[in-house]
């Protein structure tokens, strides 16, 4: 690999080299957010450690990025909870559709840091902890077709991430689910391997992919939140008073993150429909919630790990409604 990896503890000048692998461009909010982890960190603790901040997927798929920090090659990265599946049952709960009634209420189960710290501690086992949450907006289909029904979903195939509770998700929509990494979608649509995907509206213009596909559906099916995970042999090597500066400048991340992220939706609202000539359809949510509303309890029975925090989301979601 070119930046030859050395593995855990590499130094520079006598700095301890902290990098950090992320799948998105320099533009994204997770790499801004990610810049102001790097200076509040040199900051504080600029005479012991150095940040280094990999975009673009440079040192592997979230996947292969987050086994590099599970064994220590590397300290930090960005994934989405669909990859921490694997690891920890409880994340599915993120994949679950239409999961969360509205995007506050979303956002204030993920910014209630004590009910997350349970969860963040699930990977321990595996080697990793997540020490924050970024926003990754709500997701929806696009294709090359126009999705105005869940019936135009039929035969279509459409790209998931790789987690099983989202092909179970495709599937039950009634299109055809093909798992692959991020980084493979845009060829994949190009060249006919795949008919569309589903995700935020930043895939289409940080990732192009409203270059290939022109129609962008907005049936909301899932919000799935990216973490900021870190090797856990490492965050455990920091004095109480360094870690505290590490769960500072991650809690610091997130707020840069969640208000760039609203700019940079707009932004590229903007540019895939003036620029790209993509297409943007309002659906009947309902119509399609519907379809796999069946999963809840299906999910439910099957994986006991996601029993509490659903119950947890449900509550929240009914005191809303009755708020209103
Ligand atoms: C979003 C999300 C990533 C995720 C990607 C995907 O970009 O922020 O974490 O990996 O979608 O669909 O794979």
């Amino acid at each position: 690999m070119a930046f030859g990896l050395t593995g855990c503890g590499s130094l520079t000048n006598g700095k301890r080299i902290i990098r950090i692998s992320h799948a998105q461009s320099e533009t994204h909010p997770e790499h801004l957010g990610l810049l102001a982890f790097k200076e509040y960190v040199e900051e504080n603790l600029g005479d012991k450690y150095e940040v280094e901040i990999f975009p673009n997927e440079l040192l592997g798929s979230a996947q292969k990025a987050i086994e590099l920090t599970q064994t220590g090659a590397i300290d930090f990265v960005v994934a989405g909870t669909a990859n921490l599946e694997t690891f920890a049952d409880v994340y599915e709960i993120f994949s679950m559709p239409y999961l969360f009634d509205s995007e506050e209420i979303y956002k204030s189960v993920m910014q209630d840091t004590d009910y997350m710290e349970k969860i963040y501690e699930s990977t321990d086992d595996a080697g990793f902890r997540v020490v924050t949450w970024y926003n990754a907006g709500t997701r929806n289909f696009y294709a090359k077709t126009p999705i105005r029904t869940p019936d135009d979903l039929k035969g279509l195939k459409i790209r998931v991430q790789q987690s099983p509770a989202s092909v179970a998700m495709v599937n039950a929509f009634g299109a055809a689910a093909s798992p692959m990494g991020f980084g493979e979608v845009y060829t994949a649509i190009q060249q006919n391997v795949i008919d569309g995907a589903e995700n935020n509206e930043l895939a289409l213009t940080n990732n192009k992919h409203g270059e290939v596909a022109k129609y962008y559906s907005y049936n909301k099916h899932q919000m799935v939140p990216d973490m900021l995970v870190g090797n856990l042999k490492f965050l455990e090597s920091l004095s109480p008073e360094e870690y505290q500066v590490f769960k500072d400048a991650a809690a610091l991340s997130t707020e840069v993150e969640m208000a760039e992220w609203d700019k940079c939706v707009d932004e590229a609202k903007d540019i895939a429909q003036n620029q790209m000539g993509v297409e943007f359809i309002d659906v009947d949510v309902d119509a399609f919630k519907q379809k796999v509303l069946p999963l809840h309890e299906q999910m439910l029975k099957e994986n006991p790990k996601i029993v509490d925090v659903y119950n947890h989301i449900q509550e929240i979601n009914e005191k809303a409604k009755e708020g209103k």
